[in-house]
């Protein structure tokens, strides 16, 4: 190994259109922006939620006139995210529509009532949810999916287990099923099954 000891510190994207970028993780999210360069660079920092809040877990790039470019050749510069919400399998994975190769960013919030109460607010705001809230097995933890503007999901997840080390359970293997996905579909067949 070439460290002993590490944590994940931020994450960064390129995003078709910075100051669209911008306005949802600061307006949708609550982020802030820490630091800009030019036009073309935004650092944002996430509220005090997360004791580990920093002077930026988002760094925001924007795509070069190349990759605008490319993206409008392939007819993708335009994204219906409801489309995207509207072709989500019925039930369990796969789930996610993405964008490109990152799958799903994910912030904590305190507990599940923040998780529903962005649900509400989501919906409040027509803007699309992808799955949740639900459970996963691996991890325990709560999740809400919804995407950012260019198609990225954004995941708001509460009550993670903790790590063996700090009293967790030890690592196992799970079965690949939907259930292993969300916990709590076992229990949706009593009711439609179909909302979620
Ligand atoms: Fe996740």
């Amino acid at each position: 190994m070439v460290v002993e000891n590490m944590g994940l510190d931020h994450v960064a994207i390129k995003v078709r259109d910075l100051e669209a970028s911008i306005e949802f993780y600061r307006d949708v999210l609550n982020m802030a922006v820490s630091d800009r360069i030019g036009e073309a660079v935004a650092f944002l920092r996430t509220p005090a939620v997360a004791e580990q809040s920093q002077h930026h877990e988002l760094n925001l790039t924007q795509m070069s006139d190349e990759e605008l470019a490319a993206l409008a050749d392939r007819d993708e510069l335009e994204l219906d995210l409801h489309e995207f919400e509207r072709d989500l399998p019925e039930d369990g994975p796969p789930m996610l529509p993405t964008t490109g190769p990152i799958y799903h960013i994910a912030f904590e919030v305190p507990d599940f009532e923040a998780i529903g109460n962005a649900a509400e607010k989501l919906n409040a705001r027509d803007h699309p949810i992808y799955r949740g809230p639900g459970r996963h097995g691996p991890g325990n933890n709560i999740f809400l999916y919804f995407p950012d503007p260019d198609g990225n999901p954004i995941e708001l997840t509460a009550e993670m287990e903790k790590a063996p080390e700090a009293g967790g359970k030890p690592a196992k293997r799970w079965p690949r099923t939907p259930e292993t996905w969300n916990v709590w579909l076992n229990t949706e067949n009593i009711g439609d099954s179909g909302s979620e």
